[in-house]
């Protein structure tokens, strides 16, 4: 099987995309893939933050890179290098962030990019680092990075709440990935409140969206309790997160 790039989306910003996409990254690579995440979230980046990356200073960021300032394969961090994610070998998880730098990213907002570029250094990083997975991690909406990173995508996973707003967002979003021709598209319900059962989401869900849904992950203490500082499949292999992250890394696998 070849190379195959995974984008993972919300309509609605804080669904928890971030965190899906970082755990993803780790159940794939702990299973022996090489795998890369990108930040492309240029407005709002932070999934480096998951990875245990908040405090330091990024170098090459996807910024650079977009700027013409370096190669993807410069921005792109071995995770796997670091002793916290050791247990991956001999998979192998990389990351290429999106620069923290408010000057950074208002230049970029500013100025623009080509988005060639960024299609180019999407094939350009698995040819380079030899990928089975390049996970992306998107802004919310529909913009411009959402929409490469979906016409490009061989699965899309779309991340939704138990609420209105999400779920007509969502509705949106599918119609735009469909006219795309996204080959496989899947959505992911999170942060199910517990006065729900997940056999009536999932048939009222699929009958609306007329999409299958993966997975539906609770509303869970223990993300809360992790709050964004470290990738909980890796600390909680057996915990119900990690399951439920198994079930989207199934589809992809
Ligand atoms: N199943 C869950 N249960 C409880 N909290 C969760 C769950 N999933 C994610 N969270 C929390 O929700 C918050 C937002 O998650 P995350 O940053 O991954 O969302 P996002 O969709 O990437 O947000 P943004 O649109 O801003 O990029 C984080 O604090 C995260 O810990
Ligand atoms: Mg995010």
């Amino acid at each position: 099987m070849g190379p195959k790039i995974v984008s993972i989306h919300s309509f609605r910003g804080g669904t928890g995309k971030s965190n899906i996409a970082a755990n993803l990254a780790a159940v794939a690579a702990l299973d022996g893939k090489r795998v890369a995440v990108m930040d492309t979230d240029i407005a709002s980046p932070g999934i480096h933050v998951i990875f245990g990356l908040g405090r330091e200073r990024l170098k090459l960021t996807l910024n650079d890179y977009l700027r013409g300032e370096c190669d993807i394969a410069d921005a792109c961090i071995d995770l796997t290098a670091r002793k916290e994610f050791s247990s991956i070998k001999p998979g192998k998880l990389f990351l290429i962030p999106s620069s923290m730098i408010a000057d950074d990213i208002t230049r970029i907002l500013r100025e623009g990019y080509e988005v060639n570029d960024l299609r180019n250094g999407f094939t350009e990083v698995i040819r380079a680092k030899e990928l089975d997975l390049l996970i992306i991690d998107t802004h919310p909406g529909l913009d411009r990075e959402t929409l490469l990173s979906m016409v490009t995508a061989d699965y899309l996973f779309v991340v939704a709440r138990i609420d209105e707003q999400d779920l007509l967002g969502t509705a949106a979003t599918l119609d735009v990935a469909r006219r795309l021709q996204v080959p496989e598209i899947r959505i992911v319900v999170n942060k199910r409140p517990n006065i729900y059962e997940d056999k009536a989401i999932t048939g009222e869900v699929e009958k609306k969206f007329k999409s299958s849904v993966v997975t539906i992950i609770p509303m869970l203490p223990l993300l809360i309790d992790a709050g964004s500082r470290y990738v909980v499949t890796m600390r909680h292999p057996d915990s119900e997160f990690t399951k439920c992250i198994e079930r989207i890394y199934e589809v992809i696998k």
